[in-house]
């Protein structure tokens, strides 16, 4: 008899190279045609399988974990976690984990990206060139925003947002943040970074950007309340995850010319874009790419891999997958 590999599903298509690494311990059953998998199909594809190689959009709600009870490791590819029901995943006893780090310097250049064109209004340019109607030079067409020498406030203070606040020291910027809480002195010190409230965040921000996890908390975190308090110049950056943002609230502000412009990377309800924010020339709207590079995407999936080979007691890590969000479960484990 020839021993029988624990099985596993990976939810969407990932680098082959990857694929064949867990296949040296597992039975794969793997979406290399990248079919999405709604619930009916995740439930189905899931059963009997002990551990999935999950991406930011696979919802893994209480229910399903009720009708999984061989699952034992949920290991998603990306740094975001929103989309797990993590006391559900916790009290059943199945290890989580996410890929922190390896995209930080990525999504924060990206994070970059969409504050310059934003601000600079790089994309509604190109509409106007593509379209034909550059026709002359005039001194005020497409003026925006400047960033060098300006005041960026962060919202969410984690990794990406102190890779942005060094990123800005580069540009002379006051850099302002908010967060659950306060960095230790020092840290601030070295991102020349200072603390203030989330009012004074909203209203002294030229150019504000959202990096905080998503959570019932942080749902709709700014809305209309928020963008009345920040300056009509202002621009707001969304890194983070959709639903932070009231995107109808947002579209009217933009419209009504509330703000200067937003810059979007996430959206409520992705991968559909509220209409109205389809419509506003002052926004700058991205399809959650902010970690696509090619070198970080290939990390993200090597990371998750190791995460589910180890979570699964086998390989050079065995038990001790390298990023867990719920440890408690490895420790109950022990
Ligand atoms: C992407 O959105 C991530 O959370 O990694």
């Amino acid at each position: 008899m020839t021993d029988m590999k624990p099985s596993i599903l990976v939810t969407r298509a990932i680098f082959p190279d990857v694929i064949e690494r867990l296949a040296q311990y597992f039975d794969v059953d793997d979406n290399q045609e990248d079919l999405v998998l709604d619930s009916g199909a995740l439930r189905e594809r899931l059963a009997g399988k002990v551990g999935v190689l999950a991406n930011a959009a696979d919802r893994i709600d209480g229910e399903l974990v009720g009708a999984l009870p061989q699952l034992r490791a949920v290991c998603n590819m990306a740094v975001g976690y929103n989309n797990l029901d993590l006391p559900a995943l916790t009290a059943a006893g199945i290890v989580a984990t996410n890929t922190p780090d390896v995209l930080t310097e990525t999504t924060a250049d990206f994070g970059w990206a969409l504050l310059m064109a934003t601000a600079r209004r790089v994309t509604e340019g190109e509409h106007y060139l593509r379209a034909g109607k550059w026709e002359r030079w005039s001194y005020d067409m497409l003026v925006g925003m400047d960033v060098q020498g300006s005041t960026l406030g962060i919202l969410g203070m984690g990794r990406i947002g102190q890779g942005l606040a060094r990123r800005a020291a580069g540009f002379d910027m006051q850099v302002l943040y908010h967060n659950r809480s306060q960095l230790p002195d020092d840290v601030e010190r070295s991102l020349n970074a200072r603390y203030v409230s989330k009012a004074e965040l909203l209203q002294q921000s030229d150019h504000l950007i959202l990096v905080l996890p998503y959570s019932v908390e942080s749902h709709h975190a700014i809305g209309a309340a928020e963008i009345a308090q920040m300056k009509p110049t202002a621009t707001l950056i969304n890194l983070a995850r959709g639903g932070i943002v009231d995107d109808a609230a947002l579209a009217a502000a933009l419209r009504a010319r509330k703000i200067f412009a937003a810059g979007l990377d996430v959206f409520e309800g992705e991968p559909s874009v509220h209409p109205d924010l389809l419509t506003v020339p002052n926004v700058v709207l991205t399809p959650h790419i902010a970690s696509a590079s090619e070198k970080t995407r290939r990390a993200m999936a090597n990371l998750a891999a190791d995460n589910l080979i180890a979570a699964l007691d086998v390989g050079p890590q065995a038990g001790k997958p390298p990023t867990v969000v719920n440890p408690e479960v490895m420790a109950r484990r022990r």
